[in-house]
């Protein structure tokens, strides 16, 4: 790990050892949890020890259903709040492992490990084993490959300086067909390198929330490319010192959940081969349908036309048995939006009721709230080369970020076109005159 990243574990790790006390210290509301909470982990969460409450930071609610027995992982958990109720749901056959790097957070957690061992497991040896390391390097924490059924984690991926080496690290933990239910912090835009460093914004888990196209490349790089939107809500920066440091960004929690699929599985983009899933109405909680995700909810009983990948998760993950899918026929198309980034538009726009902008399109950006002031400015002639953009109207690249995001950026990620040069060499959009030919 080099120094950058040493130096910013060591602020995240006094932030919410020392800085922080309680719930009630926190600068913003990015750590604080929003999305509904089923009514059977509500009544498990009344139980648990009043120490660790106090000491919540999460941002959601990332525990997925149908937990009993499983094996699972709490990445950044804190003085235990999520681990507990895991405890509770996975029961004497199932264990929880908790890692943090914090000792003062760790503390509280170990502090209440037989109270809640007691409260849930009925006397039982606790299923809770807590250790303190880093979330980059999951086996050294003593985490083994494809020990994991299950890894939550709630507003914590985004206070990592190495965003790539968690999420890979956890493609390892988790055995086929495992599961990364997860809460965090996202950005509408790439931040700047200062809010990208600012402490206060780091600590309250908006400095380091990755950029929503960041983010899904981030996970397609370590095998989790089938990234699924459970619940969102915009998160509301009211202080008003840190909130010019962000102009026009906008910061949302997201639920996500993202199967480790076989090598090669998972497509890029929902395709139709015309399959079902018909569920059986087993599930605790769930006798009369399941909701699983921001596209798919199942009624018991009923046939539900799937995409590929959708089937493919059902069949090898632990919801399987519960599940009748049928198989491939021929291929009829696309089955949803295409690409990553579609489908999060798409998921996105669906959880929070329409009230998630618009992707923006080969015309220029919406002008939608919620996407700042346009995340395409006007290119400058000596930007594009030719300022054919920028007479035309059309958008070009935005301003330089720091690190390999801005290096992406330039490189015409996102919705910016790339330089007239780059666009010209491959006949693709992104300076006037491909514009006017109307190619996007
Ligand atoms: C926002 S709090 C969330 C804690 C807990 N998940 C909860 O919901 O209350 C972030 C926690 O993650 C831990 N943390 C942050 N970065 C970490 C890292 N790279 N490795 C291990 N723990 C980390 C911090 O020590 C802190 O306890």
């Amino acid at each position: 790990m080099d120094m950058d990243a040493e130096t910013t574990l060591r602020a995240v790790s006094e932030y919410y050892g020392k800085t922080l006390q309680s719930s009630s210290d926190l600068k913003t509301t990015a750590c604080c949890p929003v999305g509904g909470v089923p009514a059977d982990h509500r009544a498990i969460l009344a139980r648990l020890h009043p120490e660790v409450t106090a000491r919540f930071y999460g941002c959601g609610s990332p525990i997925p259903a149908h937990m009993d027995g499983c094996r699972v992982l709490d990445l950044g958990c804190g003085t235990g709040r999520d681990v507990f109720l895991a405890s509770a749901l996975v029961g004497p056959s199932g264990s929880v492992t908790g890692v943090d790097m914090t000792t003062e957070q760790l503390d509280v957690a170990r502090k209440h490990l037989d109270y809640h061992a007691k409260e849930f497991l009925g006397g039982a040896p606790s299923n809770v084993r807590l250790v303190q390391g880093v979330i980059e390097s999951l086996a050294e924490a003593g985490v083994a490959d494809g020990s994991m059924d299950v890894v939550i984690s709630n507003c914590v991926c985004n206070l990592s300086p190495d965003k790539q080496a968690v999420f890979s690290g956890v493609a390892a933990a988790l055995a086929p067909g495992g599961e990364f239910y997860f809460s965090d912090i996202y950005a509408s835009t790439r931040l700047s390198a200062e809010a990208q460093k600012h402490p206060v914004l780091v600590g309250e888990c908006l400095g380091g929330a990755l950029y929503f196209g960041d983010f899904l490349r981030t996970m397609a790089a370590a095998g989790l490319g089938d990234v699924r939107v459970v619940s969102a809500a915009p998160v509301a920066l009211t202080d008003t010192t840190l909130a010019p440091l962000v102009p026009g960004v906008s910061f949302y929690s997201v639920t996500i959940r993202a199967f480790k699929l076989p090598p090669g599985v998972a497509e890029p983009s929902p395709e139709d081969y015309g399959q079902t899933a018909t569920y059986d109405g087993s599930l605790k909680g769930a006798a009369d349908e399941l909701v699983f995700d921001a596209h798919y909810t199942f009624p018991t009983g009923v046939a539900v036309p799937v995409d590929g990948n959708t089937a493919a998760v059902l069949r090898a993950s632990r919801f399987g048995p519960t599940f009748t899918v049928t198989d491939a026929g021929w291929h009829r198309g696309l089955a949803g939006p295409p690409g990553a980034e579609a489908g999060w538009y798409a998921a996105m726009s669906k959880v929070m009721a329409g009230a998630f902008p618009s992707p923006p399109t080969a015309e220029g950006v919406t002008g939608d709230a919620g996407l700042g002031d346009g995340c395409c400015p006007p290119a400058t002639a000596e930007a594009n080369g030719d300022g054919a953009a920028a007479a035309s109207g059309g958008c070009g690249p935005p301003p330089a970020t720091s690190g390999d995001a801005g290096a992406k950026a330039s490189s015409g990620g996102g919705c910016c076109p790339p330089p007239a040069s780059a666009a010209k060499s491959g006949g693709g959009c992104g300076n006037g005159a491909a514009k006017k030919g109307g190619c996007c």
